[in-house]
């Protein structure tokens, strides 16, 4: 016989008992999207592989290692899309949104080929902000407040913001040279990664998680004091905005994020409590990206939170919802009232908006009608045996607590249950 299949390795199925919590966090990104503004967008989960290596940068861990990228029939080169901000830059340019600013969000799965831990996997899912047409530090205070005020609404505790200006394209290609030098002068007690990255994207190197290298990289020259006079304008300004916010941050000079598309404001939303995999947010400001895929210039600043991390976060701090069991299970036995039970189920769905109603399926006797009632975690059971139904009644019993089993008149019913059960 043939092995059973299996998930992907790296790969994971969402279970029952998980997507409460799942749908408890999008409820509450989608509303606070709505409440700041943003309009969600919707792209493909495939897209050529050459928008990936031209937006993301041809060195880096994600363009070299970890794309999941494969010819189709025609012989295009296609990739599982290992991020979101390429493809929405994409879309917009095509649609032609960006003749005004745009403030847009997006969730779904990313792929990419890591090497699978806790909090780390080959599809994960995402959510997703990006803004453009805004050039100030206006609009990248407004997406860390969104996202403080997120922590704060799913009540979570723990997460620290880090902070760093990458300064513009020419600041960086003087620090660079300082970089090289300062690293070319520490070259055999550098790794094989960062002496190959040291020439092609030197950057790259302060991002290494080698511990090793540590202090070589905590020696070396700093961005942030290279940066010219409009871009250091623009970081306190960002600084000054969270102060007077009072959101707490912590300037990190060796924050350079994986991607290369950043400029300026770049952050991350950092925990200790999900193990080695503790960035549970992260994004900053790419002003050059739209040009460089060919649409016109245009500022853009977002941020991407990891959905996994999400969920462990609010797990590992019990912040879960509490499960939406149904009001009501409804028994139905012998024939008649089995034929009468999807009548009367309809018709009090019609009248009750908000009722949880699950309707016993399959047949079977009192008892074992029961037991699946009790199963379904119901507060209570709607009864309809062949006695109930010749007087015109429906029995209610609570499954929850103490209490006798009762008779109400069926026409009565959606009143009883509107003041009892939904308490309107
Ligand atoms: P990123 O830092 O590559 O940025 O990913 C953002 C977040 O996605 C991470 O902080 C993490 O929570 C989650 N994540 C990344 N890789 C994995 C993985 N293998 N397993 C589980 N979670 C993961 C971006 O993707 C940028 N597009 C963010 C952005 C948007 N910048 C500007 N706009």
């Amino acid at each position: 016989m043939s092995p059973r299949p299996r998930a992907i390795r790296g790969m994971h199925d969402i279970l029952p008992s998980e997507t409460p919590v799942w749908g408890h966090i999008e409820a509450r990104l989608r509303a606070l999207m709505e409440g700041y503004g943003y309009a969600e967008i919707r792209m493909p989960i495939l897209e050529q592989t050459d928008l990936f290596k031209r937006s993301i940068g041809e060195v880096t861990d994600i363009v070299e290692k970890e794309m999941y990228s494969f010819q189709d029939r025609n012989g295009d080169g296609l990739t599982l899309r290992p991020e979101g901000t390429a493809g929405c830059v994409r879309a917009c340019i095509e649609h032609g949104l960006l003749d005004r600013p745009q403030r847009l969000w997006y969730q779904g799965p990313m792929f990419r080929h890591e090497r699978p831990q806790k909090g780390r996997y080959r599809q994960f899912h995402q959510f997703g902000v990006e803004a453009f047409g805004l050039p100030g530090p206006d609009i990248d205070l407004e997406l860390i407040l969104l996202s403080a005020r997120l922590w704060r609404e799913l009540g979570l505790q723990g997460l620290e913001l880090q902070l760093n200006s990458l300064g513009r394209a020419e600041e960086r290609a003087v620090y660079r040279e300082r970089l090289v030098a300062y690293l070319q002068a520490h070259a055999t007690d550098l790794d094989a990664d960062s002496r190959r990255r040291l020439h092609s994207n030197p950057l790259r190197v302060l991002d290494s998680k080698n511990p090793a290298l540590a202090d070589i990289l905590g020696g070396a020259p700093r961005l942030l004091d290279h940066l010219g006079g409009e871009s250091r304008a623009h970081f306190d300004a960002l600084c000054a905005g969270l102060d007077a916010c009072g959101v707490s941050y912590r300037i990190e000079p060796r924050l350079v994020r994986g991607l290369d598309y950043y400029g300026l404001t770049v952050f991350e939303w950092v925990t200790d409590r999900l193990g080695a995999q503790g960035t549970v947010c992260a994004g900053g400001r790419y002003d050059g990206l739209v040009a460089q895929l060919g649409g016109r210039p245009t500022p853009a600043v977002g941020f991407a939170l990891g959905l996994e991390r999400l969920v462990a976060l609010v797990r590992e701090q019990g912040l879960e919802p509490p499960p939406a069991a149904p009001h009501l299970y409804l028994v139905a036995v012998g024939g008649a009232a089995q034929a009468q039970a999807p009548r009367i189920a309809e018709s009090l769905r019609d009248r009750l908006p908000g009722l949880r109603l699950q309707v016993h399926c399959g047949g079977g006797g009192f008892k074992s009608q029961f037991k699946k009632a009790d199963r379904s975690g119901a507060a209570h059971a709607l009864i309809l045996g062949e006695d109930e139904l010749e007087r015109g009644v429906a029995g209610l019993k609570p499954l929850r607590a103490e209490g006798e089993q009762i008779q109400v008149p069926l026409e009565d019913l959606p009143a009883w249950l509107r003041e009892r059960i939904l308490g309107r």
